[in-house]
């Protein structure tokens, strides 16, 4: 791997690095060969080697929704370009380019502070711009796919970059073709287009009840506020208890399923869904088997959030994979309803 390091565009290598510090769930883990990406030009040639040699590879944004094990064997590439411009605005829409590796937050900030609203109920979701459109994050009424225009990668099939147009990206709750694909695409940027016509989001209760008071319209910097201060008290700060958000997808179920576990627990919590399906609050499920709150060992389930799985101190993804695994089995029991896990077990 020496060659790459002293090509004109080789990306800086650390051998055996510690990523307890990029991973939000805080486990203890070792990159055998750590890659700092921080232009898309370093990649072609990285990859070629990668295939040559035969490694195994992976790429990690902010670590905010990945299990990952004590070693991470072969190449890590850290996924680190920078840069956010808006490449064209007229009286309909703006077009912003940024790098994959810009911290999501810091974004959705510097969208509002351009005066350019629409990303407010995506604030403060941990994580990079180029994880974001793999599980389309979503929270409060919003998805990003909402506002992305199109997405570059290095396509490691054909080893070319590839810019896809949203329609391309296949985009549903909490997946993407790029999620259906894994191992293939490196994304690299995300142009989004955030249109000029601003409404609120405040469809979503938790929303709502924040606004119910008044009849007017709130500011964005009302609603991007709100959203932090909501998320703050629902979900743990990973600064302070390692956790990865939602640890399940809010599973969707057909109609027919959804009416018979209504008539046997008419306090289930759900929401409308395509046509014939319904989605399930995969935290209420998991709150009603009494798992809120609980530890188990060096994890648990958080206090607040049934739906978030914490790391109290030295747990590993095993003790995780343990406890998730404790939870599928009751709740498939009781209500008959498979949870999937919804970070990427690496
Ligand atoms: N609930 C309980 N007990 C709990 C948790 C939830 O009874 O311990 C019930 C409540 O009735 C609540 C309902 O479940 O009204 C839904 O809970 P919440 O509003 O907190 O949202 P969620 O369905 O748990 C989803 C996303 C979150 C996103 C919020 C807000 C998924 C898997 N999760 O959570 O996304 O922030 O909605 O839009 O879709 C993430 O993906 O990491 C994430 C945090």
């Amino acid at each position: 791997m020496n060659s790459a390091q002293n090509a004109p565009n080789s990306p800086k290598l650390t051998p055996n690095m510690g990523l307890k510090h990029r991973n939000t769930f805080g486990f203890e883990v070792c990159a055998e060969l750590a890659y700092e990406i921080t232009a898309a030009e370093q990649i072609p040639g990285l990859m070629q080697q990668i295939a040559e040699q035969k490694l195994p590879w992976r790429v990690l944004g902010g670590g905010s929704n990945v299990i990952l094990p004590k070693l991470l064997p072969g190449a890590t590439l850290l996924m680190n370009i920078p840069g956010q411009e808006i490449t064209q605005s007229d009286e309909s829409n703006a077009l912003i380019t940024v790098g994959a590796g810009v911290n999501w937050h810091e974004f959705v900030s510097w969208t509002i502070e351009q005066q350019l609203p629409g990303l407010e109920n995506l604030a403060l979701i941990p994580g990079t711009v180029g994880a974001a459109p793999i599980q389309n994050i979503g929270a409060y009424g919003a998805e990003v796919a909402d506002f992305i225009d199109s997405i570059e990668a290095f396509d490691t099939v054909t080893h070319a970059f590839v810019t896809l147009p949203k329609e391309a990206c296949r985009f549903a709750y909490r997946d993407s073709y790029f999620k259906q694909n894994p191992h293939r695409f490196i994304l690299t940027k995300v142009a989004f287009k955030i249109p000029k016509a601003w409404e609120p989001r405040l469809q979503y209760a938790d929303i709502a009840k924040q606004f119910s008071a008044t009849d007017a319209k709130p500011t964005v910097q009302q609603i991007f506020t709100a959203v932090c201060n909501i998320r703050s008290q629902k979900l743990p700060d990973p600064k302070v208890i390692g956790n990865a958000g939602s640890f399940f997808q809010n599973p969707i179920v057909p109609d027919q399923q959804y009416g018979d576990l209504l008539k046997q627990y008419p306090q289930l919590v759900s929401y409308p869904d395509q046509a014939g399906m319904r989605k399930l609050a995969a935290g209420w499920l998991i709150d009603q088997c009494g798992f809120k709150g609980l530890r188990a060992g060096p994890v648990g389930v958080y206090q607040n959030q049934a739906l978030v799985l914490v790391n109290h101190g030295d747990g590993t993804a095993e003790d995780i994979l343990g406890l998730a695994k404790s939870i599928q089995d009751k709740v498939r029991e009781v209500y008959g309803v498979q949870l999937e896990i919804e970070p990427n077990i690496f």
